[in-house]
Parts: C-alpha cells; structure tokens; sequence
C-alpha cells in the first residue's frame, strides 16, 4: 500500500473534524449519528454488489443476499407482513423506497391516480413525473395530516379510476401520519374496486412498531407496500433503507423483465451489499427490545424538548409518538448552529438517539415559568363515524407518553 501525499491526509483531517464540530450540534435532520458498524472494516477490502433480486440466486457471488434476507424478515415482522408472503430489498434510502412502491402501483393500475397531501416529502412528485402517473394533490391539514374531506371529494370525482394513496406514515417537517383506515374508509364508502396504498414510513417506520399506542401503520392496516429509512432511526455511514411489498406483485412485474436467468426485481442494477449488512448487525446488536429503548429514550428528550421550549416562551409542539418538535422559524444564525430544517414560518428538530438533554438545554437556554399548553387539535372526523381500529403485530409495547400538545401561537428562539 502506498504512502498517501501529506496534503491528501491533511484534506481527510481537516474534513474528519468539520464532520465532528457538525456532529456536537446536529439537532435538525433524522439522522442518528450514534452508530457503531467498526466491525464491519474489513468489508471495505471487497466490491460487495447484491445486484439482483435477493430472494433469487445472482451469479455475482460477492453478494451478502442472504444477510439482505434476514433483515427484510425483521422489517416484516415489525409491520405484520407474513414471512411467507414478505418481500423487499434494501434501498438506497427513502426516495427509492417510495419509488418502488409507486412503481408497483402503476404497474398494476397504469391508468391509477396517485393522490397526495401537500406535507408529502418533495421526492413523491418528482417520482410521479419521473413514472409518468397522473396525480392529485390533496389539502393538509394544519397538523401536517391529509384533509380527508378533500380525500373523499377528489376521489368521488373521480371514482372510476383506480386511486393510488400515497400514506405519511410521518410527514418530513411535522412528524404527521395519515390515517389509513380513515382513507379506506373513504374506499369503501365510494366503493372503489381498485386501489393501491403505499406507506412513506421513512422515520416512524422505526418508532411507531415500538411505542404501545400507534397510529396505523402496518400491512395489517391495509398498506400494499411502505418504505423505510435506515440511516434515519437505526443510523448507519451510508444511506439506506427498505421497500417491503408482498411477493405477489412483485411476482408480476418480474415476469415481464426477467433476463438473462436473473431476476430483475429492484430498480437499480447494482446495488450496494454493505448496507443489508449494516442493517442486519444493527438488529443484530439491538434486537426488539434495544429498538424499543431507544425510541422512549427518543420520545422523552422530545417530550423534554417540548417542555423546555414552552417554558422559554416557544410554541414547540409534537404529534404523539414523534420525535419531530415544531417550532417557529427562528433566526438564520440558530438554524446554521444547529442545523435546524426550516420550512416557510416554521423549523423543526428532532431528537434523535444522539440528541441529548443537555443540547436542549443550550438550544433553550434561561427558562421562565411554564405557560399552559393548548391540547393538540383533533383531526376532523364526519360525524357517525366510530375511530377506526387498529392492529399491532408486536406482542407488548412500552415506553409511549400521553398525546402532544400542540402549544399556543407566540414567541421564538
Ligand atoms: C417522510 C420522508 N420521506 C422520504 C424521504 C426521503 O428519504 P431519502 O432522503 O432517504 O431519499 C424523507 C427524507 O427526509 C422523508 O422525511
């Protein structure tokens, strides 16, 4: 191995340090940066290319499909996918995910519309336009969740094509999600033959199968595919994820681009083999039980986050079972510090397993005397209509607090 040029090792350190000042206050985007994958180094010695469907055999041998396997099972199991029918392949992060899943969807409804809130991450209408599918944006909330009277009108005028639903399973800016079983209620109401629901679950993916009250979320509920990030709530060096679906459909689109005795079955070609492999060794060193810690460690230095920020005077809020904290936009400077995502008149953090209560306590320095906080606005339901059910798959769940609040109109960081 070649001694490399003083200057190159220079450039690597000087790098290597502005990543770690970024990392002491990196409170803004979903990204843990607690992980530990060292003992995954010597991997870096092998092109490791899961290219190909990894539930088939692939003639590129260096492959790490059968670790790929495993974690695709874990995922499934947490969104009461059964195994036998189970298939997905690591993606490379929450934008392929979603574009699986439309794919398959206009796959099987070419004619379909796709239909959307406006909270839905920049990626879905992009997809749509790269896809080709007709689509339909739909009015959110102010919670971030979709506006089911809008759902159901813009449906109903259409209701002789197939819908495709696009689901928040956690909006990018406010942690909302889309209520699934209200949407297929608004299906069943209109007697809508065909229909396609896919779950953008980039982030809650990994919180909602882990807290004891979760909103619909699974396959159970009736989602047809759903994304899931990996580098978001397990964190991992190299973006990631997971596209779950039944084999069935995917079953179809295979037969018509199979070649060359492999099966087709992801969008890209070749496909990075280290992130099944950091994924699996994260489920592997967590388990179950690990994921559900951190999620009520997450969720109670959100629950501080809130308070602390009320107590400073600052509107913070929280959808149950997010780790999303809304906030007034504040100024440029506190944004760039902590690398808060802003969005019109609002940013958010969200407090990640790294996130501690002591960056919050210098996020929100100087409390004054808490104010009151106003209960969160419950979601507009039609009248008659009984809350829907919900299954989870997951034999106990723990560690959830009581509902956010959504606190008062007011001052700002
Ligand atoms: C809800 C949601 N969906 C999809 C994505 C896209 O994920 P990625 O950047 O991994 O492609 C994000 C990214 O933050 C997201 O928040």
């Amino acid at each position: 191995m070649t001694q490399l040029p003083a200057a190159t090792l220079r450039r690597l350190e000087e790098l290597r340090s502005e990543f770690d000042d970024l990392a002491a206050r990196f409170l803004g985007y979903p990204t843990n940066q607690n992980f530990d994958y060292s003992a995954l180094l010597p991997f870096l010695d092998y092109c490791v290319n899961n290219v190909g469907d990894p539930f088939h055999e692939s003639n590129f041998a260096t492959n790490t499909h059968d670790i790929e396997r495993d974690v695709i099972r874990r995922f499934a199991g947490l969104m009461c996918l059964p195994t036998d029918e189970a298939w997905g392949y690591v993606t490379n992060g929450g934008t392929e995910g979603n574009m699986y899943g439309l794919f398959l969807a206009r796959e099987l409804f070419p004619e379909g519309i796709v239909y959307f809130s406006e909270d839905t991450h920049y990626s879905v209408l992009k997809i749509t336009r790269v896809l080709r599918t007709r689509n339909i944006m739909i009015k959110s909330q102010e919670s971030g969740e979709i506006d089911y009277d809008d759902l159901h009108e813009t449906i109903r005028i259409n209701r002789d094509v197939p819908v495709i639903f696009m689901a928040n399973i956690g909006t990018t800016m406010k942690g909302a999600v889309d209520d699934v079983l209200r949407v297929r209620e608004i299906l069943d109401d209109l007697a809508i033959p065909r229909s396609y629901i896919h779950g953008d679950a980039a982030l809650s993916g990994m919180i909602l199968p882990f807290v004891d009250d979760p909103q619909p979320h699974t396959f159970a509920d009736g989602l047809d595919s759903i994304s899931i990030s990996g580098h978001k709530l397990i964190g991992a060096p190299i973006p990631c994820g997971v596209a779950l679906t039944r084999a069935p459909y995917v079953a179809r689109i295979a037969r018509s681009i199979e070649y060359v005795g492999v099966m087709d079955t992801t969008l890209t070609g070749s496909r990075n083999g280290l992130t099944p492999l950091m994924l699996w060794l994260a489920w592997e060193r967590f388990g179950t039980e690990g994921f559900r810690e951190i999620v009520r460690q997450m969720l109670e230095v959100a629950s501080y986050a809130v308070e602390r920020l009320n107590a400073r005077g600052i509107p913070a809020w929280r959808h149950r079972n997010s780790a999303t904290v809304v906030i007034p936009r504040p100024g440029a400077d506190i944004i760039e510090k902590w690398q808060l995502a802003p969005y019109q008149d609002i940013a958010h953090l969200i407090t990640m397993h790294h996130v501690t209560r002591n960056q919050i306590d210098r996020l929100a320095p100087d409390p004054v005397p808490t104010r009151p906080a106003h209960p969160a606005r419950p979601a507009r339901r039609r009248p008659g209509r009984a809350p829907p059910r919900h299954r989870v798959c997951l034999n106990e769940h723990i560690g959830s607090r009581p509902p956010a609040a959504a606190a008062p109109r007011g001052g700002g960081l």
